[in-house]
């Protein structure tokens, strides 16, 4: 056989028209066709990963928000007093932290605060920091609780219930925003709060391994009066380097 056969005709055409020599050596040859297998590999990676992304951006459910925020635009100084600004500060190092750890290992995280303190788009600055190497996805409590309660109405309801359920057990790391306030909004219809209880049970029990990142109102005691521990245990972590207290900063809504 051809010495040279091993380089596809199209390339060696065009490797003779630059003057170069093909390798012929075999200890080259082994070596050049394991770098292109790792480049395949590699390019065949991305793109999987890519494909998945877009799946979970279709089942992300942004309740109504810009679903973009960086770290650069998330600023301390929006606080409006010397001592918030500190905390703030100390929060964002402690995200940028949590993002870099993200790229080795997986937790979960709690984000707890009243309204308006950066919590949301804290996580989601999160999000944007890790997308080059995990698979996300976004979703408001309030907008899956009124999902999950309208797939009974028809069938493309009840597949779309479906798919963004699967897409929360099956992302690499899952942001649950406003945990708790669905709970308030249903709780006079215990059918939906137990469909709801279930779907979070479900996800929270296939999440185990992967990363869950928890935006809430409410403190660790008011959520465990919601859900039931099974729950509260698999996604609300006890660490304290996973923990994001926003408890003392103050509304930084502009309206
Ligand atoms: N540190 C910050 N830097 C820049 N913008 C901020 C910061 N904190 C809050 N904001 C702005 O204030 C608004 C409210 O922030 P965000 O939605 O993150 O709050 P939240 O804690 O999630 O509130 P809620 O509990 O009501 O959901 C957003 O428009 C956000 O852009
Ligand atoms: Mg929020």
């Amino acid at each position: 056989m051809d010495q040279m056969q091993w380089v596809p005709r199209h390339l060696r055409k065009q490797m003779m028209a630059k003057g170069l020599s093909i390798p012929t050596d075999p200890d080259d040859i082994k070596r050049i066709k394991q770098q292109s297998e790792a480049r395949l590999k590699q390019t065949i990676q991305q793109e999987t990963q890519a494909q998945r992304q877009r799946l979970y951006d279709r089942d992300s459910l942004t309740g109504g928000i810009n679903r973009s925020f960086t770290f650069d635009e998330w600023q301390p100084t929006v606080q409006p007093n010397p001592q918030a600004v500190e905390i703030a500060d100390k929060l964002k190092r402690q995200g940028i932290w949590i993002a870099k750890q993200l790229e080795t290992s997986n937790f979960n995280i709690i984000m707890a605060g009243g309204a308006g303190v950066g919590k949301t788009s804290m996580a989601l600055a999160i999000l944007d920091a890790i997308k080059s190497f995990k698979t996300t996805m976004f979703v408001s409590s309030t907008e899956l609780a009124e999902v999950m309660r309208n797939q009974f109405a028809n069938e493309i309801n009840k597949q779309r219930a479906e798919h963004i359920e699967r897409s929360m057990r099956e992302v690499d790391v899952l942001v649950i925003d406003d945990f708790g306030t669905e709970a308030k909004m249903s709780s006079r219809d215990s059918e939906a709060t137990e469909f709801i209880q279930r779907v979070f049970f479900t996800v929270s029990e296939s999440r185990q391994g992967k990363t869950t990142i928890i935006t809430t109102n409410n403190s660790r005691q008011e959520l465990q009066v919601i859900y039931n521990d099974k729950i509260i245990s698999r996604l609300i972590s006890k660490d304290k380097l996973h923990q994001m207290d926003f408890t003392s900063l103050n509304d930084a809504r502009s309206n």
